[in-house]
């Protein structure tokens, strides 16, 4: 049995991973090993087989007699340990939730219902270091895979709706204590239906803008407004949020660089943890809407087409709707005013599932298999 070892299986990720690798059986097939960056030698937890004490993430020696390593501690672990590691002679697995290896020749970025052929094709060839996909790439491929795999997208805009999952667990708590805020705010005159609705939003814009506003986290107020921008400024203007949309894309795929361009505005809005995206998709040529349709659905187990009217969408392409599933729908499906060869689609994931967890999951199953 491979020796596996986590590290990082406390925080947000790392516990959405350990509880799929729960219901699926997982540490039944694995000898788990659960490292830790402050309480070595403190039990490990319950996962239904015997596991040893905690040891040290930084032990290096520890790490080496691995066979293969999950982490989900974050790139600055990513970044203290690898090379390390590597440099040590280590010939092992290491599958990693952060971003810092993604894009690095020798790393393959996992999503297997997409790109299976290109992980057996470099575990063929050798490559031992695999990484998770940024979560909006992952989710806009787990939805339109199907596009993808025939050939009919020539480029596309992404504009996304990012959930706070995404900035981290406590940005999801800055979120609530804004939203509890903001709905305080004006508590006596939205009790009062005879309340004039002027006078309860004067209340809670100086809410909003006041001193005692929490955005330690944020920044600036996400409840009751948004943020049009993730992550750092590149030099070309795009958000690095932005950047990745094409670049890792286009890697997962096994494609060369800007094969299928992908660029668009990436915006956090005050969903919790499911990221939402709406599409413009250049087709390579005026396909009917009923073969996009079956092509879309089909792709995989995960994604389903949601008919394009009210209702329906309002009952299944929502984060409320969506979150705490594996499921992909994606909807608004429509050519658009500019030509048949326009497309858009809207599609919604759980960020912490197919946007982080499962793809590590699958990897390491894979590995097992
Ligand atoms: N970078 C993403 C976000 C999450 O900020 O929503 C991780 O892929």
């Amino acid at each position: 049995m491979l020796r596996t070892g986590f590290v990082g299986w406390r925080g947000m990720v790392g516990s959405v991973l350990l509880q799929r690798m729960l219901e699926e059986d997982g540490f039944k097939h694995i000898e788990p090993i659960f490292f830790t960056t402050s309480q070595a030698g403190k039990p490990g937890p319950d996962v239904g087989v015997e596991v040893p004490p905690l040891k040290d993430a930084f032990d290096i020696q520890a790490l080496a007699e691995l066979d293969v390593i999950v982490t989900c501690q974050g790139g600055d672990y990513t970044g203290e340990v690898y090379s390390r590691l590597r440099e040590s002679g280590w010939k092992g697995y290491w599958i990693d939730a952060a971003s810092t290896l993604r894009m690095a020749d020798d790393t393959v970025i996992v999503l297997d219902p997409v790109n299976r052929k290109v992980i057996d094709q470099r575990l063929d060839e050798g490559f031992k270091t695999f990484a998770g996909g940024n979560c909006t790439v992952s989710l806009m491929l787990m939805g339109l895979g199907g596009l993808y795999e025939a050939g009919l997208i020539e480029w596309m805009t992404s504009m996304s709706y990012q959930a706070a999952s995404g900035a981290g667990a406590q940005n999801m708590r800055e979120l609530l204590n804004q939203m509890s805020m903001v709905g305080n705010a004006a508590r006596a005159e939205l009790d009062d239906p005879a309340s004039a609705i002027l006078d309860i939003d004067r209340k809670v814009i100086e809410t909003m803008r006041g001193s005692d506003f929490p955005i330690d986290q944020f920044g600036a107020p996400l409840g009751g407004s948004l943020l049009p921008w993730i992550d750092k400024k590149l030099d070309n203007g795009q958000s690095k949020e932005e950047w990745k949309g094409g670049v890792e894309s286009n890697k997962i795929l096994g494609m060369a660089p800007n094969t299928v361009p992908v660029d668009g505005l990436c915006v956090r809005v005050g969903s919790m943890r499911s990221h939402a995206q709406a599409f413009t998709i250049k087709l390579t040529r005026d396909v009917p809407i009923d073969e996009i349709e079956d092509r879309i659905a089909r792709h995989n187990d995960w994604v389903s087409v949601v008919p394009n009217d009210k209702d329906a969408t309002l009952a299944r392409l929502t984060p409320a709707a969506v979150t705490g599933t594996l499921d992909v729908p994606v909807g608004r499906l429509r050519k658009m005013a500019m030509g048949g060869e326009y497309l858009s689609a809207f599609t919604v994931g759980d960020q912490l599932l197919w946007g982080a967890a499962e793809p590590l999951r699958r990897m390491l199953a894979l590995l097992v298999e």
